[in-house]
């Protein structure tokens, strides 16, 4: 059975079972979760759906959904590649269960699915292969007899079901979050059934392996070890697609499904490898590491990572690393990873369909990595030649610095040191890394604790209602108040900050910056300064009251309309600017962060060359187009899917709930926003793009500025060219010739004074005595720069064929230039450079030069008498 059949199968199955088919959500985590590096489970999507802080119309649902294991908890990656069932990218398929069916229909389903008729729509897999685990029990958690019993019920033998402990049988998706007893299934593999047996289940090795986890939610982990009940019992399951499409497929790894296969093509046809070769164990292990961490690393990409050296983009960094170095390992010379990049489309492009256009960006950003590790190899290699390694070892500090500043690998590093017979201190390396995991460790737990911090209490109240999409003014009642420490009161003077019920007030997100304005209320008023969202949906407003204000007081919420008008036309000029930027520079253009406040906006986009000014001239006048033509905008709610099936634009990165809002520009730009924008785009009035440049590699930014903002920054230029053509005493049209005309001018005036100066300086006696023999030529003049004293110098030359000459000028009240020269019939008997230094001390200088000719200069004019003084000593 083909994989795609597979996934076919799996989403007919669970939509016949009354589920909802929910699409994949990026492999990166959702952007408000900064516990979540990347999408490690189908669960992960609905994690506030499960832990009650979410709500949507459906509560079963199923997916096939990308998933990443690397780095963070659930990380394979060290063991990817050499079993033949680790992953860092790969498919998992789930149903889940919010609040409504529990143990008994998961495992139900879960049982009919895989061992029902194949003929029926389910897969047909051999019982007799089949084991199932449960939880044994631990830490007050009693130990599953109930899903034991559930399991014998479906049909499962007695001895086939197995307990283990927490390791094994109790799943959650990071330190918080929901979690709770699982149950496994698990399937033994080789053709020859007589060494199945129950040691094999949760073992080391390949024969028997998971190929399904039925968690059971029923707890939320609070960070501190601590567990409190979910709401509602849940379930959320996830099936390896890869793994069972190659039991499905008879085949003894995952690497060996058909999934694969263009991908291996590939990589073969770069390393040269024979089908002969291909199982060699290097060969082997090598390609299969290639071949998942090119599909990690193109999905990673697609969702907008970009190498770097934190966070999400180290990962990426390091996934791509560690494959350039397998490549070493399978002989291939050169740059060949972004090249594998059209084999993971022809795998997946069926799945994945949106892949394709995306395909020249996602090549871009690896070939560029892959160049830099080369540069960055051969940077290692040069410090690694530099190490002290007289003891014959090489310590664990280099190892660790080169590892660490110089993302030099450790193998190539023992390689290295194999080579040439020197021992390396692995273990003075893992001390060094221990410690600076130590450190980072702490320091992630800060940020936590800073995120959820102070504010955490808001999650427990009841969420505010956002009435400003439809009025700038609302009625409302306080439901807290907060003081400067975040500490709750019940009355506030001064600054503070205050939860309302309602409030047609933006809180700062999606880039937007928040609302300002004012609460009236009975016995008096507050500024609202700024308006965020530190827990979903509560709005803080922070203000600046006079007069007491109290909990449960009502008040009148009227927002800055001014300001929030210059705010709404710069967010709807982003879209506009969005999609004129897709429009010209090409579909890879996604955004990559967004500042929409009263002043200007701010977008960020994945690009690789500046804009060029006839494409930013361009983009204005398509964007000018939209707003000239007065098009009414739409904003309309609906469900996600039905939003991407439309074409909007989704962020990737963006957390986006089951309703989304779509706001567009009728047949211009459609995007996924939860903002507040105009109402027609001739509010916006003008959208001027004021600068460009780039962020980060691949990353451009422009700003712009919109609306009134645009008609004061067009009154400033306006002002400053005014000003200018006034100081330059020309009109506005000569302006642009009259910088040029002026530097010609100046150039030729500098000429001329120089050539003046020159002429002057000629005119100067010089004083030609005999010393010891030697004819010595003095002058000293006045406003000569150096390169014009050797002007002078030549002249003096010609008059004086044999002779030592020495120039000196002032060139200014603290500076000397000096000059000596010796003619060449007087070599051997003196020595210009000589002569010089012998100078330069009276007058604070220095110099120096040849035999023939030298030069210097000093800080003290009033020494020169006593510097050629000095000269007719030293002759
Ligand atoms: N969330 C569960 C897992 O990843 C199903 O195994």
């Amino acid at each position: 059975m083909k994989t795609s059949e597979l996934r076919k199968r799996f989403l007919d199955y669970f939509a016949a079972q009354g589920h909802r088919l929910v699409s994949s959500s990026a492999v990166i985590g959702p952007a408000d979760d900064p516990t979540v590096m990347w999408t490690n489970a189908g669960m992960v999507q609905f994690k506030d759906v499960f832990v009650g802080k979410e709500r949507r119309d459906y509560t079963r649902a199923a997916t096939s959904q990308k998933c990443l294991r690397a780095g963070g908890k659930h990380n394979d990656l060290d063991n990817v590649g050499f079993t033949a069932r680790h992953h860092t990218f790969f498919e998992m398929l789930g149903n889940f269960s919010f609040g409504d069916y529990f143990k008994a229909d998961a495992i139900r389903y879960a049982w009919e699915f895989i061992t029902g008729p194949a003929s029926q729509g389910n897969l047909g897999l051999d019982r007799s292969r089949l084991w199932v685990t449960v939880f044994e029990g631990a830490e007050g958690i009693p130990a599953d007899t109930e899903a034991e019993q559930l399991w014998i019920q479906a049909g499962v033998p007695a001895d086939r079901i197995l307990r283990f402990g927490k390791k094994d049988n109790f799943w959650q998706m990071g330190d918080t979050g929901p979690c709770g007893p699982c149950s496994e299934i698990h399937y033994y593999r080789p053709k020859d059934v007589s060494g199945n047996r129950p040691e094999l289940v949760n073992g080391d090795g390949d024969d028997t392996m998971e190929i399904w986890n039925l968690v059971f939610m029923q707890y939320e982990q609070d960070g501190k070890g601590g567990l409190k009940p979910l709401p509602k019992p849940s379930i959320d399951t996830g099936m390896g697609l890869e793994r069972v499409a190659s039991i499905l497929q008879g085949v003894e790894s995952n690497y060996e499904i058909d999934l694969f296969a263009p991908i291996f093509e590939a990589i073969w046809k770069v390393a040269r490898i024979k089908p002969e070769e291909r199982r060699e164990h290097t060969n082997r292990t090598a390609s299969q590491v290639i071949a998942d961490h090119i599909r990690a690393a193109t999905f990673m990409i697609y969702d907008g990572v970009v190498p770097s050296n934190e966070g999400r983009g180290y990962v990426l960094r390091k996934i791509t690393r560690r494959a350039l170095r397998f490549g070493k390992k399978l002989g291939i010379e050169g740059l060949f990873f972004a090249d594998l990049v059209p084999a993971v489309l022809q795998a997946m492009g069926d799945a994945y369909p949106e892949l394709g256009s995306e395909l020249p960006r996602i090549q871009k950003v690896l070939a560029r990595e892959e160049a830099q590790f080369s540069v960055t190899l051969n940077a290692g290699l040069r410090q690694l030649e530099a190490c002290d390694i007289s003891s014959g070892a090489l310590c664990g500090t280099d190892i660790f610095k080169l590892y660490d500043t110089f993302g030099f690998p450790v193998d190539l590093v023992e390689d290295w040191c194999r080579e040439r017979g020197l021992k390396a201190d692995l273990e003075g390396f893992q001390t060094e890394l221990a410690e600076q995991k130590a450190k980072s460790r702490a320091a992630m737990k800060a940020h936590d604790v800073r995120i959820q911090g102070d504010y955490a209490v808001l999650a427990d109240l009841p969420a505010t209602q956002f009435v400003g999409y439809q009025t700038l003014e609302a009625q409302a009642t306080v439901l807290a108040l907060f003081d400067l420490n975040h500490k709750r009161v019940k009355e506030l003077t001064g600054e503070g900050s205050v939860l309302l019920d309602t409030t047609p007030f933006y809180a700062t997100s999606g880039g937007q910056t928040g609302d300002t304005g004012t609460l009236s209320f009975e016995t008096g008023s507050a500024k609202v300064l700024e308006t965020t969202a530190p827990a979903p949906k509560r709005s803080l407003h922070r203000v600046n009251c006079s007069g007491r204000l109290k909990e449960g007081d009502a008040v009148l919420a009227q927002v800055n309309e001014e300001r929030r008008a210059r705010i709404r036309a710069h967010h709807t000029a982003t879209h506009l600017l969005h999609a004129a930027l897709r429009e010209v520079l090409g579909t890879h253009v996604k955004q990559a962060g967004s500042v929409v406040d009263a002043d200007r906006l701010r977008f960020d986009f994945n690009h690789f060359a500046p804009l060029e000014p006839a494409q930013t001239l361009e983009i204005e006048r398509m964007v000018s187009e939209q707003t000239l033509r007065a098009i009414p905008t739409k904003s309309q709610s609906m469900p996600i899917e039905d939003a991407l099936a439309l074409g909007a634009m989704a962020l990737f990165g963006e957390k986006y709930g089951e309703e989304v809002r779509v706001v567009s520009v009728p047949g211009f730009s459609q995007e996924l926003c939860g903002g507040t924008h105009v109402a027609n785009t001739g509010e916006i009035g003008c959208v001027k793009i004021v600068s460009e440049g780039a962020v980060a590699a691949g990353v451009r930014r422009i700003e712009a500025v919109a609306g009134m903002a645009a008609l004061e920054r067009l009154q400033e230029d306006e002002a400053l060219i005014h000003h200018l053509s006034r100081q330059a005493n020309a009109g506005r049209e000569n302006l642009e010739s009259l910088l040029p005309a002026k530097d010609a001018r100046i150039a030729a005036l500098e000429k001329e004074l120089k050539e003046a100066k020159l002429k002057a300086a000629s005119d100067t006696s010089e004083t030609v005595e005999e010393i010891k023999g030697l004819t010595l030529v003095t002058a000293q003049v006045e406003g000569l720069e150096a390169s014009a004293l050797r002007e002078l110098m030549d002249q003096a030359r010609t008059r004086h064929q044999s002779a030592v000459i020495a120039l000196a000028s002032k060139v200014a009240e603290d500076k000397v230039a000096l000059l000596v020269s010796v003619a060449p019939d007087l070599a051997g008997k003196a020595d210009a450079g000589a002569l010089l230094k012998a100078m330069a001390p009276h007058i604070d200088g220095r110099g120096g030069g040849k035999k023939d000719l030298a030069q210097g200069g000093g800080t003290r004019p009033e020494g020169l008498e006593a510097a050629f003084a000095a000269l007719r000593g030293a002759l």
